[in-house]
């Protein structure tokens, strides 16, 4: 392979890391001032391998250019997202329609804010990645919907979030596609429904699709708004998750519908040469890239799912359809939320407890986001496997 994931890479103490994942927010959520030097982190959805070489080498070129005044995208920023989403997904959309923010929560909060009005109901299906700091903080309220879960598998409740749709104060509905954190990527049907309904009730639907380009082999995602038209859709795309380049904040909303676009009015935003590069740079040279990160990454996670098969069958989980988040049940061990907190910490594995997802059936849930070399994922397993069933 030309690239090389399997490199392990010191995040935690680079003097150039300045990572969240492995930084101070980590050694806190332990309740301590630094990371164990031996310390997991698979909390955080933020990948531990470099960057395409491609972007970095053009990175380089930009820092050499030395001057880093006031910078704004471009045609061929424009152009560059437009050749990704054309060439990877087959979804067409002019460059008038694309609006960058500087993350995806900054997109969701500028769609409530601009679309709905104060005491609106934004409807989330859960257990979700939260979306609340993005609503409640802007005085609409945060309305949940439980997806059906069997075996694991998350489907949508369709009487349920009907019932939700069809109520008047409603107006939005915030669909995570592919979803975190159990892994679905939702079918042509599925999503062709969800939009029928939401039409139906005029509820707005904004697509979060950070997750998108991260896909495991044999499963077809299809964008949204390629499947169902413009028509009451904001999508939502970043290269943020894709190229692990969530710290230039770099996102693109993607707004067709003519009468939506109105209403969401004018923006004006600056962004950095870095990021506006990276972007250009991902979106025209990093296709190889994300394909050898996927086939590394089906090779992982099927290494990580039989383990906990095989070894640990207590817990359970599934393969995830996209992204290279595990949502993982540990109900079966009976332990109390501190008690499942204390075997993660006593390993030192810094993961995401499952209660932030909003699971209805108990909390006793952990998501980890499967993005570092192989052996670091293998090492991890033999922890979990010696703090839960030796
Ligand atoms: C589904 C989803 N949406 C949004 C985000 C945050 O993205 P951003 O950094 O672009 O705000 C994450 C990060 O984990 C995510 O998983």
């Amino acid at each position: 392979m030309k690239y090389d994931f399997d490199e392990v890479i010191d995040r935690a103490h680079d003097e150039f890391s300045f990572s969240a994942k492995w930084g101070l927010w980590a050694a806190r959520s332990l309740d301590l001032d630094e990371l164990p030097e031996d310390t997991i982190c698979v909390q955080t959805a933020d990948m531990d391998y470099r960057t395409a070489p491609e972007i970095t080498e053009d990175l380089k070129k930009a820092a050499e250019h030395g001057i880093f005044g006031y910078s704004m995208m471009n045609n061929r920023y424009y152009e560059a997202v437009c050749h990704w989403f054309h060439e990877r997904f087959g979804w067409d959309f002019p460059a008038g329609d694309i609006i960058y923010t500087s993350g995806t929560h900054t997109a969701v909060a500028e769609c409530v804010k601009r679309l709905t009005d104060p005491g609106d109901g934004v409807i989330v299906t859960i257990p979700c990645y939260s979306y609340r700091g993005d609503v409640e903080p802007n005085g609409r309220v945060y309305v949940t919907v439980d997806l059906h879960c069997e075996d694991n598998y998350y489907t949508v409740d369709y009487e349920a979030f009907e019932k939700a749709c069809a109520e008047e104060k409603n107006t939005m509905f915030v669909l995570c596609h592919p979803h975190n954190p159990s892994g679905r990527v939702f079918t042509v049907e599925e999503l062709t429904k969800m939009t029928e309904i939401c039409r139906k009730h005029h509820v707005i639907v904004v697509s979060d699709e950070v997750h998108c380009d991260i896909i495991r082999k044999g499963v077809d995602f299809q964008p949204l708004m390629k499947v169902v038209g413009p028509e009451g859709v904001v999508a939502c795309t970043a290269v943020n998750k894709t190229f692990n380049l969530a710290g230039l904040a770099m996102s693109n909303m993607v707004i067709s519908d003519p009468a939506l676009k109105e209403r969401f009015g004018r923006t004006f935003g600056f962004g950095s040469p870095f990021g506006i590069q990276a972007v250009i740079s991902a979106y025209t040279k990093g296709g190889p890239w994300v394909d050898a990160l996927n086939e590394y990454l089906d090779d992982m996670l099927a290494a990580f799912i039989d383990f906990v098969h095989e070894k640990m069958p207590r817990v359970k989980v599934r393969m995830p359809e996209g992204s290279y988040i595990t949502w993982l049940d540990f109900t079966d061990y009976g332990l109390t939320d501190d008690e499942l907190a204390q075997k993660f910490k006593e390993q030192h594995m810094v993961v995401s407890f499952g209660k932030g997802f909003e699971p209805t059936d108990g909390h006793q849930w952990v998501r980890m986001c499967l993005t570092s070399p192989k052996s670091v994922i293998m090492e991890a397993c033999e922890r979990m496997y010696r703090a839960f069933e030796s």
